[in-house]
């Protein structure tokens, strides 16, 4: 495999734990932020998370001594910067930024400019065309979907999304890193959604317009999926899980490509929400009130 070095950009709910499996998969990482204050926030909650991991692995067995040297080589592999010039010789650059195509594209122009000519360009979008920031990038050839799941520590899927410039080279050794991080790579074109989103936005779409039309209290909507269906937690705490402020990106993002489609819905309560920043769990409040990863 020829990826060693790899770059995340942003290290929020979803870099932060890309940077985490990146450095537990033995690769050498570079988490870039724009913000100093974010860089320290998600540095830290790969610390923490990382210290968890180590203490279930000595739980099941693991002899505490390389459970903990583990964790310290792991958290060790990891560089933090806020200087973009840092990204220039990775291998494999993952963007987990905001969820807005404009800002995207412009990182991926820069990018394409800066990186070496081999580095392969991917993205964490939840909805936006692979093809468009490969196009940005210059080197539409080299840019993939790596498509992580929220925690990225604990689901065992990407997907690994190809456009129709994507290189079979470029996409086989994105698809050998999922592997080399964990993952269950799954492939997908580069449709809205790719596979999980396009089932499941839907779903957590409808139950908040169950919520508007007072069918059901959130409570109770969630406990039937949970109960009735097995899922670990219903679609109101999910969304909170995910941030409504990026289920709303990705919403609107569509609607506006694809106004015809009625899967695409933009409930009102969403949109409420998010003026008023209640954004989920990582403002600590949404649909319900959060104090760190817990319901309170
Ligand atoms: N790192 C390390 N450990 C973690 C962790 C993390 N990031 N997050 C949770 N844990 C640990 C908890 O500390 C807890 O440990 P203890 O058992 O020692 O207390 C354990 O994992 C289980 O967590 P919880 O008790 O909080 O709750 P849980 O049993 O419900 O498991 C969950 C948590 C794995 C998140 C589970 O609820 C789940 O699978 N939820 C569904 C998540 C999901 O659907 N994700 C996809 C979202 S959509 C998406 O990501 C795509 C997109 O583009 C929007
Ligand atoms: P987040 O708001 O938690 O984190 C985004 C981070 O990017 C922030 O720390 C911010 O400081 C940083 N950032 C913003 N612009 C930047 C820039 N130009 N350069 C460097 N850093 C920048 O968001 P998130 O939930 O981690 O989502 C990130 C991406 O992952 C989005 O594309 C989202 O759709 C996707 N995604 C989200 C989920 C989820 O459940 N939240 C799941 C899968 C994929």
């Amino acid at each position: 495999m020829a990826i060693r070095k790899v770059g995340v950009i942003g290290c929020g709910l979803m870099g932060h734990g890309i940077v985490q499996v990146a450095a537990q998969g033995g690769f050498d990482v570079v988490a870039f932020e724009s913000d100093k204050g974010a860089l320290d926030k998600g540095l830290g909650r790969v610390e923490k998370s990382l210290a968890k991991l180590a203490e279930k692995a000595i739980e099941k067995g693991k002899p505490k001594d390389k459970a903990e040297a583990d964790a310290k080589a792991a958290f060790g592999r990891i560089k933090g910067t806020l200087d973009k010039r840092d990204l220039a010789d990775c291998d494999l650059v993952i963007e987990a930024i905001v969820e807005d195509l404009g800002v995207k594209k412009k990182l991926f122009a820069e990018l394409g400019a800066a990186c070496k000519p081999g580095t392969i360009f991917a993205s964490n979008t939840s909805s936006f065309p692979i093809g468009e920031m490969g196009a940005a990038s210059g080197r539409a050839e080299r840019m993939v979907g790596l498509h992580f799941f929220n925690p990225v520590q604990l689901m065992k899927l990407v997907e690994v999304v190809r456009s129709s410039a994507t290189s079979d080279e470029v996409f086989a050794e994105a698809r050998a890193f999922g592997e080399a991080v964990g993952k269950t790579p799954v492939a997908c074109k580069d449709t809205p959604g790719f596979v999980v989103n396009r089932l499941l936005v839907p779903y957590m779409t409808q139950a908040l317009l169950m919520l508007e039309r007072g069918d059901a209290s959130k409570e109770d909507i969630d406990a039937a999926m949970q109960f009735g269906c097995g899922h670990p937690m219903g679609p109101i705490t999910l969304t909170d899980y995910v941030g409504l402020d990026t289920t709303l990106s990705i919403l609107e993002g569509w609607v506006e490509r694809y106004p015809g489609e009625q899967a695409f819905a933009i409930p009102a309560v969403l949109r409420q929400k998010v003026k008023e920043g209640k954004l989920g769990r990582k403002s600590g409040e949404g649909f319900y009130r959060w104090e760190g990863d817990k319901k309170s």
